[in-house]
């Protein structure tokens, strides 16, 4: 029956084809693509590989046939500031992935939400109770603790001789990292081998969410759902949605016997909501907002660690310089790294922007829409149509940078530039209304993270590799990850 359905939808897709055929003049230029499925097969595994080098044939502003979608690629700083900054509104909408329409969804959150007063409003409560710094101030004790953990359990890989896997254990103290923000409380055990349902739960998501899928370039198979991805997706969501719902309830519990907790974190404030809105909001309205936290929040920062780490063992004088700075300006034995220490770290501080401009965690943002057609470097972008702003290619032209692929903190020391938004030609965070809300967690989460590791051990590489054997392959999804996972054995 499914395939049928297919059968037929793909048929229409084909007839839709030749008898309407749309032409668009001054589009952008790009490569003619196949009959049906336009470039589709241009994106091969890495996407932005591929479309960075179409970019040095085609121009900084491309526009790609992929199926049915028209999507427009921008490929340098100039150009980016043109539709991130320049036309920040025109270009504030989304191209949603099917594999996240699952009922409810999209309306409540953050991430999927076109611009309007709901997306504004979600915003405006996450900026205010979430990663506003006296919030994140309020939490910096629990996210402390959480590296207390993560250093006894590293110290006991290390009592034992064991290697670790930076990225699990990053991972796994993101989730927590992030779930202490928001409820005050663990959602996952780093001691576990398994580390819980929890955590499956969103790595599922990520990797569902990150497969190419059909349907995003045949809309007519949406009603399908050929790969099943939207069907495994909405278990998942559902799931994490029964989690914050025994959380929630065990909160509203503590309320009956202790009274509401004014402000305490961003689980009171979001109910503060629901009691203030006078019945118009449900605690079920928050729930997509929770996903996006984990989801958003989790892998993205904790890629970052790993690939910092691996960028180090590659590096072993920068490894050095790094460690003893960290060393040196924590004078005070047996105290823990803490967040106010970040300010006195500038190598530390490279090291992460590096880190970031060679593995952006996001390579091509999150896809944009344009929300109305506009003119954009001499050329017409379709309503509609999709944008992709390839930050890894950005982040890799020589026009911006000075030897792209090479990995030299050095290079952020006597320079003023920051990922807040404001210098293109490095945006790993995206920029103008879009621009990741999170940013200011995960910078004091990655800074904390990576001071730890390098302040409380040092490392080596498993026997038989030497440094500049270290792969350094990534896989594209939703976020950059390492190919092969890191592997390193700590030593006090
Ligand atoms: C290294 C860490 C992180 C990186 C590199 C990163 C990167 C990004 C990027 C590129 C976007 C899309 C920007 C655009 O559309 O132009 C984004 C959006 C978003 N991020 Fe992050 N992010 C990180 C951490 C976090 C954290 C810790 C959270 C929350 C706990 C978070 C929550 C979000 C949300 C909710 C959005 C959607 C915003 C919207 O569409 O209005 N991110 N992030």
């Amino acid at each position: 029956m499914a395939v049928d359905i297919c059968f037929f939808a793909l048929a229409a897709c084909i007839c839709a084809y030749f008898l309407f055929p749309r032409k668009p003049t001054n589009l952008p230029p790009g490569p003619t693509g196949l009959p049906i499925i336009g470039s589709l097969l241009h994106l091969g595994r890495k996407p932005n590989e591929s479309l960075f080098e179409l970019s040095r044939r085609y121009g900084p502003i491309m526009c790609l046939r992929l199926g049915s979608r028209t999507t427009i690629v921008v490929s340098t700083a100039m150009a980016a500031e043109e539709v991130l900054q320049k036309h920040d509104q025109a270009f504030a909408g989304r191209t949603v992935v099917d594999a996240v329409r699952t009922p409810g969804h999209v309306e409540g959150s953050l991430v999927w939400n076109q611009q309007g007063p709901k997306w504004r409003e979600l915003r405006r409560i996450c900026n205010m109770e979430m990663f506003a710094s006296r919030r994140l101030e309020a939490s910096r004790g629990l996210r402390e603790q959480k590296m207390r953990v993560l250093i006894d359990h590293i110290g006991a890989a290390c009592a034992e001789g064991r290697p670790v896997d930076i990225g699990k254990c990053a991972f796994t103290t993101t989730l927590n990292l992030v779930s202490n923000s928001i409820f005050s409380q663990d959602v996952v055990d780093l001691g576990s081998e398994s580390a819980g349902e929890f955590k499956s739960l969103v790595w599922d998501i990520l990797e569902a969410a990150g497969t190419p899928n059909l349907a995003d370039y045949f809309p007519a198979l949406r009603v399908v759902d050929p790969q099943g991805l939207r069907r495994r997706i909405t278990v998942s969501f559902q799931r994490l949605h029964a989690f914050f719902e025994e959380m929630i309830d065990r909160r509203l519990e503590s309320y009956a016997a202790k009274g509401q907790k004014k402000d305490q974190d961003f689980l009171d404030a979001l109910l503060q909501h629901v009691t203030h809105s006078a019945g118009k909001l449900t605690v079920n309205d928050f729930k997509p907002l929770l996903v996006d936290m984990f989801v958003a929040g989790s892998d993205t920062s904790s890629v970052t660690v790993e690939w910092a780490m691996a960028e180090l063992m590659k590096h072993p004088e920068k490894m050095a310089v790094a460690r003893s700075e960290i060393l040196d300006a924590i004078t005070c034995k047996g105290r823990t790294v803490e967040e106010s220490d970040i300010p006195n770290l500038p190598y530390l501080q490279a090291v992460v922007k590096e880190t970031l401009r060679l593995h952006p965690p996001v390579p091509l943002l999150i896809p944009h829409r344009a929300d109305e057609e506009v003119e954009v470097g001499g050329f017409t972008i379709p309503k509609h149509a999709q944008v992709l702003v390839n930050e890894w290619g950005i982040c890799r032209d020589s026009g911006s940078w000075d030897d792209p692929n090479a990995f030299l903190p050095d290079r952020f020391l006597a320079s003023d530039i920051n990922f807040k938004g404001q210098h293109f030609q490095f945006i790993p965070f995206g920029a103008g209304r879009r621009i990741c809300p999170g940013l200011p967690l995960a910078f004091r989460m990655i800074h904390l993270m990576l001071a730890s590791l390098l302040y409380h051990f040092s490392w080596r590489l498993p026997d038989g590799i030497e440094p500049d054997q270290l792969d350094m392959g990534d896989k594209f999804g939703v976020t950059l990850q390492k190919a092969i996972p890191l592997t390193l054995i700590p030593s006090l």
